[in-house]
């Protein structure tokens, strides 16, 4: 079987660990081009031995995990038009021109895959897009912002806000700018990306009314988490006290958790949200679709 060569933006935690994986696992895969801002910084994952290094050109799939919306807008609309596979965690830019790039993706025959782009490594968007398939999901409900998990529940054993944050931080589960977890952001973009497959109309992180954690006051003992909530009349992300024997009161550290409520039976994924490894994964999955001739489009595709 001939190679898919992937034209890969961004050598973050997430684009080493996929050019780790795309080396040793098992799809025939090639790594043609890795792009980045400033190939002589020094990084943690030196930069593959014998790739070009530039933007993707004459390869079958362009992956996109360079993250901001100015950049990965111009490349996805190029890529697209061309009709070539656009591979992203890009939630950002989904959740703002999300029904523009599945149109572009669906008028020229090419696919639009974002796995990665909600729950890490968790297949959050492909359960819903299969449990969306009857039409009859009723609700959305679930945690998807490890950083706030982590500072409200180290808020939750007495520690401070600013301790928490920064621990969060080390970690390595904070965005670039973590004022987009703590200020709800992150939980929207991927509430707007979940709630356009539920329910087949894309719906911009601007319709979610979202609050974040920023002020937040949690006692001793208190579960207190960021809860993201749909319905199809209404998105929201806001801090919820939660019942101790609720599943979502047991997510803990880098899992995320998603309920989806279908003709009245609840149905529940959890796992890593965040993390190269875990999110790699997610964009190594939706490789394996193409290499098997799948052109999947994310929300539909129609124009
Ligand atoms: N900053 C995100 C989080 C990373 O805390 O969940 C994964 O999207």
């Amino acid at each position: 079987m001939p190679r898919l060569r992937i034209g890969l933006i961004g050598w973050g935690t997430v684009g080493s660990a996929l050019g780790e994986l795309i080396e040793s696992g098992p799809l025939p895969l090639e790594l043609e081009s890795v792009a980045v801002r400033d190939a002589a910084r020094e990084r943690s994952r030196a930069l593959p031995d014998g790739v070009r290094i530039g933007l993707p050109e004459g390869v079958d799939v362009v992956v996109e995990l360079a993250g901001g919306v100015d950049g990965p807008l111009g490349w996805a609309r190029e890529t697209l038009a061309t009709g070539l596979p656009y591979v992203t965690a890009n939630k950002a830019l989904l959740a703002s021109h999300g029904d523009e790039l599945s149109r572009l993706a669906g008028a020229n025959r090419g696919a639009l895959l974002a796995s990665a782009s909600v729950g890490g490594g968790t297949p959050m968007i492909e359960m819903v897009e299969h449990l969306a398939a009857t039409g009859q999901i009723e609700s959305l409900r679930g945690i998807v912002n490890a950083t706030t998990t982590y500072i409200l529940s180290a808020m939750g054993e007495g520690r401070s806000y600013a301790d928490a944050l920064r621990a969060a931080q080390e970690a390595g589960y904070a965005e670039a700018d973590p004022s987009f977890d703590v200020e709800g952001r992150d939980a929207a973009q991927k509430l707007a990306i979940l709630a356009s497959v539920a329910w087949g109309r894309w719906r911009g992180e601007s319709e979610v009314d979202s609050s974040g954690i920023v002020g937040v006051a949690v006692q001793p003992g208190e579960t207190i988490r960021l809860v993201a909530q749909a319905t199809r009349e209404r998105m929201t992300v806001e801090p919820i006290q939660l019942q101790t024997s609720s599943p979502l009161a047991a997510v803990a550290g880098v899992e995320s958790i998603l309920e989806v409520v279908v003709a009245g039976a609840t149905f529940r994924i959890s796992g890593p949200g965040a993390g190269g490894r875990a999110t790699a994964g997610a964009v190594y999955a939706d490789l394996a679709r193409l290499v098997a001739g799948e052109r999947p489009i994310l929300f539909g595709g129609a124009s």
